[in-house]
């Protein structure tokens, strides 16, 4: 026998002695600190800033055949055979539809003040366009009064990734009715919604969506093959891809225009997209410029265009004849003006350095240090400098992190809790840069973590745990992950802790 102490051991003497101190629950959250934190000793964010988590329909709701919801590509490509890693799907996922309550009380005791959700556009307008269907709006009616009743702002996503099925057969993305048919559904929900809700995002994360489902990629990762592929799961040419950019963002602008035609005055939107974000390897005036063109280059098809009304001459250039066929009046459509934008922030897509040639990126070392997934490098400071390029390449005066977390091999420890340390030091590094921000003056006035709790993390399956809130997906069991207590310590106090 080892005379080491065993990490259970350990974690008897460690966790009684806690108890002892504190008087906390054995499991679940503990109290937030009591007392006073001075002002001086604290990273503080500023008044106000808004605490919020995030999920999306396909990823939790479940109940996908009740009350008239109609098929989204999601459903089609979770059923074909190979497509999830574990084999699963979402039929049932979180079971959110039949236990929103309970999980509006979880979040409210996890001292959440604002809750990024999406409406499933299938379960509004099953078809895609037409007939709306009550009882799929009734559903989110009832989570929206719950939410007030919490006393947790709404705060919607109108599009994440659950394209209607009857949308995809006559072309999808790649067809500009889609665009039209999105600004239909946007605006008929920002009338029936706009009682309670004032705030919307449109659509998440553009390049996921088009060009991971609508190209893929094939990748190797520590020498092993895999592919990186969404629904629904096509493989298009250069031309008819930059086409499906161009309808998405068109998207984006015409549902900009219908929700402010049918929200109530005041009603404010903008779009929640992942940033492809280069960093300077040194922080030198040059660099710190390098790294700016290099992220206004990367995200030419998307923010880019959408905030500044036009692709960039290397963007058409480098698509030489497979360039977007677009008029000048679809320029001024996309750059509608926003409110805010929101944006998710998981990982640096790039380093870069100043050259001759503007920038020169970087190579990711193979001992690059990653966390869970496969494609999750490690580089907390990308969240310093994501909202800081918004700020300075688009004068953006509203931004919100609309998504960070990681995926972790969670496991429950025989005393009912889940130790997500790796999770906690994600998150403290990451709100570490960002108060570096804020104190900087960035406007920056939320932040969403990436996840309420564990849910279907789409070609990854179940095993890809990205919640504060464990799920057992068997029982349907939630136990708060000993980040929840982190989250709800950061939020009482407005502070990195
Ligand atoms: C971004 C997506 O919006 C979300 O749906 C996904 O689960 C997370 N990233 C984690 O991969």
């Amino acid at each position: 026998m080892s005379s080491n102490p065993t990490r259970r051991d350990f974690a008897k003497v460690a966790g009684s002695a806690a108890l002892a101190m504190t008087g906390a629950p054995a499991a679940g959250l503990a109290e937030t600190s009591a007392g006073p934190h001075p002002k001086s000793a604290r990273a503080a964010f500023p008044d106000g800033f808004a605490w919020g988590v995030a999920t999306s329909a396909y990823q939790i709701e479940g109940a996908v055949k009740e009350d008239g919801r109609g098929l989204s590509i999601w459903d089609t490509y979770a059923h074909t055979p190979g497509k999830i890693a574990d084999g699963g799907n979402a039929d049932v996922a979180n079971d959110h539809y039949h236990r929103y309550r309970d999980d509006v009380k979880l979040m409210r005791d996890i001292g959440v003040k604002t809750y990024r959700f999406s409406v499933a556009w299938p379960r509004i307008f099953p078809t895609g366009a037409g007939q709306p269907n009550t009882k799929g709006l009734d559903f989110y009616n009832r989570l929206i009064d719950a939410l007030v009743e919490a006393g947790i702002e709404p705060f919607p996503t109108l599009y994440h990734w659950d394209l209607p099925q009857a949308l995809q057969d006559k072309g999808g993305w790649q067809s500009r009715d889609t665009a039209k048919a999105f600004a239909d559904y946007a605006g008929y929900m920002a009338a029936k919604l706009s009682d309670r809700v004032s705030r919307y995002f449109t659509v998440n994360e553009f390049f996921s969506f088009v060009d991971i489902g609508h190209r893929g990629f094939d990748t190797v990762v520590d020498g092993k093959k895999g592919r990186i592929e969404f629904a629904p799961g096509l493989k298009l040419s250069n031309a008819e891809l930059n086409q499906v950019r161009h309808n998405a963002v068109l998207a984006q602008g015409l549902s900009v225009q219908a929700i402010r035609a049918n929200g109530k005055a005041g009603t404010r939107c903008g779009p929640a997209d992942n940033l492809s974000t280069a960093e300077p390897a040194i922080e030198t005036p040059e660099n710190i410029r390098a790294a700016e063109l290099a992220t206004r280059e990367m995200n030419a098809g998307y923010l880019t265009v959408m905030l500044e009304g036009k692709y960039t001459d290397t963007y058409l250039a480098n698509a030489g004849h497979d360039a977007p066929k677009f008029t000048e009046e679809d320029l001024k459509i996309i750059s509608s003006p926003v409110d805010f934008i929101g944006i998710n922030v998981y990982r640096p897509s790039a380093y870069v350095v100043a050259s001759e040639r503007g920038f020169r990126p970087i190579p990711f070392n193979k001992s690059h240090p990653r966390m869970l997934s496969p494609w999750h490098l490690l580089g907390p400071e990308v969240m310093y400098w994501a909202p800081r390029q918004a700020q300075s390449l688009w004068n953006i005066k509203e931004i919100y992190i609309t998504e960070n977390g990681c995926g972790a091999s969670d496991e429950v420890s025989a005393e009912g809790r889940v130790d997500d340390s790796d999770r906690i030091m994600f998150l403290r590094n990451h709100l570490a840069q960002l108060q570096r921000a804020t104190a900087e003056g960035v406007p920056v006035k939320g932040y969403f973590h990436w996840s309420l709790m564990d849910n279907f993390e789409w070609s990854d399956g179940f095993a890809s745990r990205f919640g504060l809130v464990y799920v057992d997906f068997k029982t349907q069991q939630r136990i708060p992950k000993l980040s929840a207590a982190y989250f709800r310590e950061a939020a009482a106090r407005n502070a990195v802790v």
